[in-house]
């Protein structure tokens, strides 16, 4: 069965089930901070399992698209991927275990045909936090699977959560035997020796986990993940995914075009050359910071693995062409956005093989200058990232190939320095308004500030700015808030912001040291970014920012203040849209 077709089947069967199918969120998640990329499909539905309703209702079923970039460097092995597909299906306190569980056990073995026999399954044990899931195992044994492949694990297998805090719960998770000998007699499904293999992971999210410990939620949902690639190479009797239709056109090509041979960096080129492609298509940009980076660390990470198999680096195009063909179908975007994946990466490219080859002869220069070490150390590693461009897993790469070890913690610790100094440059850029600087964005910049100090009368002055975006004719403004505005609230912040529009009240700007500022009691959303000396503007006696500018000269100018909606954006983040009318 190909990929697409174990996709259809999915959501035809939780459709048949009641569930609405809802669309994949993009992978850079719309204004949450927190995460580089969407990891998991219940991310962007963080909102409604805290209990807010779903517009399509109580059960949901999709495909999303996720990337997780813990593990790059391991990609190459037989299993590791950066960007994967989940399909999911979600309880919005619906149904629960048994129902959840009764589906998981049909879906595999009558959809998609697998032996009952091949199939193990995990529960949680039990501890101080939550008792053993016999509900769980339970379900599993009415639904047929033998008291011999049920097995009870604690929290660091059969508990799951997105990060440190957050909805959570114990989870059940699906195991297929994948016929090999056991490793020993103690071999289970939570070895990693290869018999068995994850397929299904089945979370019953009824607590939630902040700095205090774990409460109950007020609704009883299930949140599940299904690793597509991996089912795919299963169900077809692959040793790894890379060997499926979703890789195999472009392993295939590759392995035309090497003149060297080396499976690892044929998977590491069609690996990352498929999840940039992906990460492009849905608006990513190789730069130096955070999202950025991760982009440009895989095609830089590709490149130098295209010129190990001495493959012509013109043949990126080809590469994409035969993506896009393969994958447009399961993937529109990559379709509709094949030039700029392509400009993207080329450019990207054309950059790197710049300053590479000075790089490596650097690199060399650096170990022939090493006494009696076979550690090379951070400083070295950064000024190749500095310098050069060389992403940390291509200087260690290189480093292993040579038979020495790279100085990881002091290299973090100088890039962590680095990136905290670039982003304090950028945020101030950002808040400049740098992307468009118009009469509007102006405006809407300084409304910005009298929305941002209206919230904190009305709602609390411990509602602080998340995040803002401004176009030329609207501004949205997100801000951490536990609930959804009632509608005097949104009236009263918008009556205070035309007031202190019509009071005329004079915008000023002055340059001053960080502590003093944070001394008058300026606002600003990342103060650590910020360099020593910053620039704070003051709105009458109504505002105090730290902000780069530009600014009107008098609030008069902004003409009437109109909200337009107010929504959730993320877990306990509300956002505002809103306009400034001329009158
Ligand atoms: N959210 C769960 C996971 O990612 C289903 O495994």
């Amino acid at each position: 069965m190909k990929a697409i077709e174990i996709r259809k089947k999915y959501l035809d069967y939780f459709k048949r089930h009641g569930h609405a199918v809802i669309p994949s969120a993009p992978l850079i998640p719309e204004n949450d901070p927190s995460v580089l990329f969407t990891t998991a499909g219940m991310q962007p539905l963080v909102p409604y399992l805290l209990g807010e309703k779903h517009p399509e209702g109580k059960r949901l079923t999709d495909y999303q698209k996720c990337v997780r970039t813990n593990d790059i460097d391991e990609v190459g092995d037989n299993r590791h991927l950066t960007y994967f597909e989940m399909l999911g299906n979600w309880s919005l306190g619906d149904y629960f275990k048994d129902e959840s569980i009764a589906m998981s056990f049909e879906f595999l073995t009558k959809e998609l045909g697998i032996p009952v026999e091949k199939l193990s399954v995990t529960c949680f044990a039990g501890d101080e936090d939550c008792p053993r899931d016999e509900v769980a195992a339970n379900a599993w044994k009415k639904a047929g699977i033998p008291e011999d492949h049920i097995y009870y694990y604690g929290k660091d297998d059969n508990w799951w959560i997105a990060g440190e805090e957050g909805p959570c719960g114990p989870d059940t998770e699906m195991f297929y035997d994948t016929g090999k000998p056991a490793c020993g007699p103690d071999c289970q499904p939570s070895c990693d020796c290869g018999k068995y293999v994850e397929i299904w992971n089945n979370v019953f999210m009824e607590y939630f986990k902040d700095e205090k410990g774990y409460r109950k939620l007020e609704q009883k949902n299930v949140d599940t993940g299904l690793g597509l690639e991996r089912m795919t190479m299963l169900l077809q009797g692959k040793e790894t995914p890379f060997d499926t239709e979703l890789f195999s056109p472009v392993m295939d090509k590759l392995k035309d075009l090497q003149k060297v041979d080396a499976i690892e960096s044929r998977r590491i080129i069609a690996e990352h050359l498929r999840s940039s492609m992906m990460i492009i298509a849905d608006g990513g940009r190789p730069s130096n910071l955070d999202r950025g980076y991760v982009l440009r660390r895989l095609i830089r990470r590709m490149i130098r693995h295209m010129n190990k198999l001495q493959i012509d680096l013109n043949s990126l195009k080809e590469l994409i062409d035969i993506y896009v063909e393969n994958l447009g179908e399961m993937y529109p975007e990559l379709v509709k956005n094949k030039e700029i994946i392509e400009q993207v990466i080329v450019e990207e490219k054309d950059k790197f093989v710049k300053t590479l080859a000075k790089g490596e002869k650097e690199f060399e220069k650096a170990i022939g200058k090493l006494e009696g070490t076979k550690i090379i150390p951070g400083q070295v590693v950064f000024r190749l990232y500095d310098t050069y461009g060389f992403p940390p897993e291509v200087t260690k790469e290189l480093a292993e190939e040579n038979g020495y070890e790279i100085d990881m913690n002091e290299f973090n610790e100088l890039f962590k320095k680095h990136q905290e100094k670039s982003r304090a440059g950028s945020e101030q850029k950002f808040k400049g308004g740098l992307a468009e600087t118009t009469e509007e964005t102006i405006k809407y910049h300084t409304a910005t500030h009298l929305l941002n100090a209206a919230i904190k009368r009305v709602i609390g002055k411990d509602a602080h700015q998340r995040g803002s975006n401004i176009t030329v004719d609207r501004m949205r403004f997100d801000f951490n808030c536990d609930h959804k505005l009632t509608d005097d609230e949104k009236k009263q912040i918008e009556d205070l912001v035309n007031e202190w529009i019509k009071e005329g009240l004079p915008v000023t700007k002055e340059e001053m040291k960080k502590e003093d500022a944070i001394k008058s009691g300026a606002e600003c959303m990342f103060i650590e970014k910020y360099p020593d000396i910053v620039t704070v503007y003051t709105i009458g006696d109504v505002s105090k920012e730290l902000c780069g500018g530009p600014h009107v000269k008098n609030t008069n100018e902004l003409g009437r203040f109109k909200i337009k909606k107010e929504e959730s954006s993320s877990s306990g983040v509300r956002r505002i849209k809103a306009v400034l009318i001329d009158e």
